[in-house]
């Protein structure tokens, strides 16, 4: 299979239109059979319910190019799972789990070509989403549906790569008590776009987000959950009903306590205890795990010992080892490395 001629090394994360995409529709109560298409554009009526009343959710996962030459993604049963949660919390038909991890080797196999090498920094994000198709004027959840995966090759996702960014504790919310924080409903990312505009305006990387009811607690940041490393080398990271349930945050746990021996804490997290911890990372399918040197709470500067230089070494070991399993490198857990070819 000849590779597309891009720059893989330099690609930033950004949409680049590749061959082919996986589409089903839903009427009449059912999905149909779904099918790979070269058409990259959606035409729908005005009044469509993902205009209106934003009735849409999606999902993020990636596929790898193996050392020995294999095309893998990470956990696909997974974000078909989230994207059921997501489905049912937005009143939206939910795409069988076992056909949305088919669709997903589907659109795979069909992009080969797209997919980077081994080796090159870049991987093939795969971007499964799910849109309300009819018309909706009266506030009431449509009843057609679109349900599509398309895919891009991208680099990382914070420029820079590696570098620690710098946050700040941010005054808006994301997420209500009881709202919708949990799914990966696209209104969340609507409500967090000004917060994000502000914070680069302000030259922050991004907004770390406390609970909504309190402000006393570490909840995500628009697009990636929190992992802390404490003094005596513990792995904490934030439970809290309001945020995103990562998968990749929920696989450092696992790769944190099983490959690195360290003891997992996955607990509420207080604002107040953050200056205490070694070191502090954004972890997600696009940003992998971004270091966070530097935290500004107001103008009050939480810096990590880590520094403003280089990964903490022990964020190091968790990424070198996720990026092990995901890249073929490191054995990972049964069922975490899915072959697509
Ligand atoms: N939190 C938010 C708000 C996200 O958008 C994402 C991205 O998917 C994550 C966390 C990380 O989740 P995952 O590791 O499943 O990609
Ligand atoms: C992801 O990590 O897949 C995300 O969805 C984060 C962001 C691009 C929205």
């Amino acid at each position: 299979m000849e590779k597309k001629n891009l720059d893989w090394a330099n690609l930033g994360f950004g949409y680049v239109v590749a061959d082919y995409r996986y589409v089903s529709k839903f009427k009449d109560g059912k999905w149909d059979d779904g099918e790979i298409t070269t058409d990259a554009t959606i035409t729908l009526n005005e009044c469509a319910g993902v205009f209106q009343y934003s009735q849409s959710c999606f999902e993020g996962l990636k596929a790898y190019t193996t050392e020995d030459g294999h095309i893998v993604c990470f956990r696909p049963d997974l974000n078909a799972a989230r994207m059921k949660d997501s489905c049912e919390r937005l009143e939206m038909p939910v795409f069988p789990e076992d056909r949305f991890v088919e669709a997903v080797e589907k659109v795979v196999k069909a992009n080969e070509a797209w997919v980077p090498p081994y080796g090159s920094g870049a991987t093939l994000y795969i971007r499964p989403f799910m849109i309300a198709t009819n018309s909706v004027i009266g506030v009431k959840p449509a009843v057609e549906y679109e349900f599509r995966i398309f895919v891009t090759p991208v680099g990382p996702y914070f420029k820079g790569g590696a570098k620690p960014l710098t946050i700040r504790v941010s005054d808006f919310d994301r997420a209500a008590p009881h709202g919708t924080g949990h799914i990966k409903a696209g209104l969340n990312y609507a409500m967090s776009l000004h917060a994000i505009v502000d914070a680069h305006n302000k030259g922050f990387d991004e907004n770390m987000y406390l609970d909504p009811a309190t402000r006393s607690k570490v909840e995500e940041t628009g697009g990636a959950n929190f992992i802390f490393i404490t003094k005596d080398g513990k792995f904490v990271t934030p439970k809290s009903d309001s945020i995103l349930p990562s998968i990749t945050r929920r696989s450092l746990m696992v790769v944190a306590e099983k490959y690195l021996g360290l003891t997992v804490e996955h607990r509420e997290v207080l604002f107040s205890e953050v200056s205490d911890f070694a070191e502090c990372g954004l972890c997600g399918t696009a940003a992998v795990i971004s270091p966070v040197g530097k935290i500004n709470d107001h103008g009050k500067e939480i810096c990590f010992p880590s520094g403003m230089d280089e990964m903490g070494p022990v964020t190091k070991k968790l990424y070198d080892t996720l990026t092990g399993i995901q890249m073929g490198t490191i054995e990972g857990p049964e069922g975490w490395v899915h072959k697509i070819l």
